[in-house]
């Protein structure tokens, strides 16, 4: 049975040339980058060499990225780091009720400490308002964080238009943006959108998992949130990952090398997949719709059935997709972003999420719409009342 993988936004496989450079690493450069010795600097050159591999695709230079342990820990940093750092200024933040885990429960332990925090709503398609932003601001609102792609339904946040907000306020919050699900397959320049922290991750686009970074832009100061060793300036202790920034490094040339035709690319198969579900499965419901997505990530509903009970009955087929969140997949709650859409019930136990990467292929998309179709008129049969 031919496997078809289609759970890119959980996790993306690496590519021979990141397996070739963590392998590299592993065996030649074992040194720690804080040794003097010759070792130690040909570690150190590592962490330089992937912060500009890094930097180049995001149009920022290598000295304001911060590698950390993943997307979430860029998160967290971003977050508790200046909230700590701006605490005399004011204790107020705002976000929206469709981040990713790593977002809200960094804010409800701020809440926990005394910390004001808006969730602001989206509209149907899992969009937050930039008005609702401005009509939200304080005087003492120290961070708006906003992710750019939701990993749930694709939804692509209005950043530019919150960042032309924040410009012009006289006491400019921090704007952190979560950008881990669009690195790589949408262009996001932190310095031509007025970002100040940028969250991103290595494993989504096709490099190792345990490596992230956070872009902290020239001048942003935030608190560190792990002490120790002082490496990294102070702001992340510990010894670094030096098999994963090398990774993450690699990751990003394969994906800089591919960054002009990989949207064009993914929209055109999402298009197929769209078009073909909609025609052999009239009855489903993209979620979120197909405007003002991200060209990777197909959230769709078929109200009645139970979107686990689709996953196994696909996952025997040799088909992986997921229900929600990859991240809240295994909890039994509803998905709290397919809640902040205003979706029924029905609609969002019926729900799947198809997420596609720069390896998906046309043949594969073409092999999954009738197994799709198969299995949910099978399904339904069984469990449609
Ligand atoms: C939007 C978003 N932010 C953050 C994360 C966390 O990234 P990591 O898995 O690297 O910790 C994820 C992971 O799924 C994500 O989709």
């Amino acid at each position: 049975m031919k496997e078809i993988y289609l759970d890119h936004a959980a996790t993306t496989p690496l590519v021979p040339e990141v397996i070739d450079a963590v392998t590299d690493c592993l065996k030649n450069d074992y040194g720690n980058p804080s040794s003097l010795h010759r070792l130690g600097i040909r570690a150190e050159k590592r962490i330089k060499d992937a912060k500009l591999k890094v930097s180049e695709l995001i149009k920022a230079s290598p000295e304001e990225i911060l590698f950390t342990s993943g997307g979430t820990e860029a998160n967290n940093t971003a977050i508790l780091g200046t909230a700590y750092d701006k605490k005399r200024r004011g204790m107020h933040c705002i976000t929206t009720a469709i981040e990713h885990p790593s977002v809200l429960e960094a804010f409800s332990h701020l809440e926990s400490q005394g910390y004001e925090v808006n969730y602001l709503p989206v509209n149907r398609d899992g969009v937050v308002s930039p008005e609702d932003i401005k009509n939200c601001l304080r005087e003492d609102t120290i961070l708006v964080s906003i992710m750019h792609v939701n990993n749930e339904t694709g939804s692509i946040q209005p950043i530019k238009e919150i960042g032309s907000i924040l410009n012009a306020q006289k006491n400019r919050p921090v704007f952190h943006v979560d950008a881990v699900q669009s690195f790589g397959k949408l262009e996001i320049l932190p310095h031509f959108l007025g970002i100040d922290l940028m969250s991103l991750s290595g494993h989504k686009i096709h490099g190792p998992k345990g490596i992230g970074a956070l872009f902290i832009r020239k001048g942003v100061r935030i608190q560190p949130i792990i002490f120790g060793g002082k490496q990294e300036g102070g702001l992340r202790s510990g010894t670094e990952n030096i098999p994963g920034i090398t990774g993450m490094g690699a990751a990003a040339e394969w994906t800089a090398r591919r960054k002009e035709e990989t949207p064009y690319y993914l929209s055109g198969l999402k298009k197929l997949l769209a078009e073909g579900i909609k025609k052999t499965l009239p009855d489903a419901v993209i979620n979120g719709g197909l405007e003002n997505t991200a060209p990777h990530i197909l959230s769709v509903s078929f109200p009645g059935l139970g979107g686990e009970i689709l996953l196994h009955a696909l996952e025997e087929k040799g088909v992986y997709v997921s229900t929600g969140s990859a991240c809240s997949s295994r909890s039994r709650k509803y998905s709290h972003v397919l809640k902040a859409l205003n979706l029924d019930n029905s609609t969002i136990e019926g729900s799947i999420r198809i997420s596609i990467s720069y390896l998906t292929t046309e043949e594969e998309i073409r092999s999954f719409i009738p197994i799709l179709a198969e299995t949910v008129k099978r399904i339904g049969r069984f469990t449609r009342r």
